[in-house]
């Protein structure tokens, strides 16, 4: 029998949100286990992190089936690869009991087909990801060098659930700083990070406290109720 809540990371890349969040894991502040880390990326310097840990790992290398599927044109360009790619995730992830899923620098976009598998239910969603902007603002990839290029004063990052629009979930929690004109890119994604590090493990806090209410407000938008 199982007694603990779960949850499992994917990553792409060097993973400093992963190991925050599992730092927060062993120090108690996060009342769940880490149930596995999966990568896209055979190559992300996460996984050997992850490893060192003893947490299990797994990788769908991406690349090397979109390589091998990608001799047509059209959607078989597209979509295909990346179906055939998130049968093989979903496959991993089945091996897994868990009860959320945290994107934490996972560089592939998730077919609704995948939400609807993981997070059946947009009013109990169970997919988290950190976006490195304060969104509605600069979705999409360079979230911190989109932010920089249009000159705004703040920045920041956001902590979000998934649903089937780009970076468009209920926002959970979000940081600020100050971009000073002395900033260069390096300069803000430090800060940026810095504030990631200490929110997701807020937010995943949060969710395993029981305490995120997801509701349509009178706008129409799901939002995040904290208690
Ligand atoms: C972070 O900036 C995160 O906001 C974005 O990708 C980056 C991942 O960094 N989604 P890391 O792999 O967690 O160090």
């Amino acid at each position: 029998m199982r007694y603990r809540s779960r949850f499992g990371l994917l990553i792409s890349g060097r993973g400093s949100n992963m190991q925050a969040l599992v730092r927060a894991v062993r120090q108690d502040h996060i009342p769940a286990d880490i149930a596995f880390v999966g990568s896209d990326n055979p190559q992300a310097l996460g996984l050997i992190w992850a490893r060192e840990q003893g947490i299990e790992t797994f990788v769908v290398d991406y690349q090397s089936i979109f390589q091998r599927i990608n001799s047509g044109s059209g959607p078989t360009r597209s979509l295909i690869p990346r179906i055939i790619a998130e049968m093989k995730l979903l496959e991993q992830l089945k091996r897994y009991d868990f009860d959320l899923l945290c994107l934490a620098g996972f560089m592939r976009i998730l077919t609704s087909r995948f939400i609807d598998v993981v997070s059946p239910n947009p009013d109990c969603p169970s997919i988290m990801n950190i976006h490195p902007s304060l969104l509605p603002a600069f979705p999409g990839v360079d979230g911190y060098g989109n932010t920089l290029r249009y000159g705004c004063r703040v920045g920041g990052c956001t902590v979000h659930f998934v649903d089937k629009g780009k970076d468009t979930g209920p926002i959970i929690g979000q940081r600020t700083f100050v971009i000073e004109s002395s900033d260069t890119l390096d300069s803000i994604c430090t800060k940026g990070l810095k504030l990631e590090h200490q929110l997701y493990p807020l937010c995943v806090r949060l969710f395993f406290e029981g305490r995120l209410q997801v509701k349509l407000n009178s706008a129409g938008h799901r939002i995040v109720f904290v208690q």
